[in-house]
């Protein structure tokens, strides 16, 4: 038995809504809306933090627009704070480098970093996970008992397939499912409802291909404005009003 498994529990005690933001696929827009997320939450005055446990390919640093940042040690680390989200990720230890772990290597960076972080009271923990049913997915699902999963696709076929798969399998280690986010919508049509219903899982509603989004990657203030966190602004008002 593995000692730090208890300490993650108890680092997580004071958290009351965990959200991890999945897909089968990548490119589909989870750190996108991961980021947006906590954005819209801390703005909204809840409490947040946005954990980063994509180890190969962190995006939300570059999405916030930080650079390395001053980690504070007391009895774990405290994790630095921007525009009032607790941000969380690999990057502050392994700088720009890239990070070549797998399989164990992967479980044990992620343990250590969920038995490091301190991150007391929070109303939303938003952690942002690579594609598919990744070693990080699968040790959530073990380390971290009461989280949800919320599903980004996008209208294609290609997306679709690999996120049924995931469905399937989050159904079967008895996951709590929140929702589909349908992203990068470009042309009207009802295709991924229909996915959510014959899956038997909620649709949370759409967000426009935004071609403002790019140039707006790295401001916090510019990721404010844009349609695509509008449009992510209605998806979070309906699932605050969902008992999860
Ligand atoms: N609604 C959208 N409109 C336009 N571009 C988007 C939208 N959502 C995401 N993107 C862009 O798509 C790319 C992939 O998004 P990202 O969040 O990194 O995906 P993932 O984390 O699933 O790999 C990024 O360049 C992002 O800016
Ligand atoms: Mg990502």
């Amino acid at each position: 038995m593995d000692p730090r498994i208890t300490i993650i529990k108890d680092r997580l005690s004071s958290v009351k809504r965990i959200i991890a933001v999945a897909s089968g696929k990548g490119g589909v827009g989870k750190s996108m809306v991961s980021t947006g997320l906590a954005l819209l939450l801390s703005k909204k005055n809840h409490k947040c933090g946005l954990l980063d446990l994509d180890f190969h390919g962190p995006s939300c640093h570059i999405i916030l627009g930080v650079d390395k940042l001053e980690l504070i040690e007391e009895k774990g680390i405290i994790p630095p704070t921007i525009n009032g989200i607790k941000f969380m990720s690999i990057v502050h230890f392994a700088e720009e480098k890239p990070v070549a772990i797998r399989g164990k290597e992967v479980s044990n960076a992620l343990i250590e970093l969920l038995a490091i972080t301190r991150w007391g009271n929070l109303d939303y923990l938003i952690i942002d996970l690579p594609p598919g049913m990744s070693d990080e997915a699968l040790d959530i699902m073990r380390l971290i008992k009461n989280q949800e999963f919320l599903i980004v696709t996008t209208p294609s076929k290609l997306s679709m397939g690999v996120v049924e798969k995931l469905i399937k399998f989050l159904k079967s280690m008895n996951a709590n499912i929140t929702g589909i986010i349908e992203n990068m919508v470009m042309t009207e049509s009802n295709i991924v409802e229909e996915f959510a219903r014959k899956n038997k899982v909620r649709y949370l509603g759409k967000i426009l291909y935004d071609s403002e989004l790019e140039s707006c990657i790295g401001s916090i203030e510019c990721l404010l404005k844009t349609k695509f966190i509008q449009n992510l602004l209605e998806i979070l008002e309906y699932m605050k009003s969902l008992s999860c």
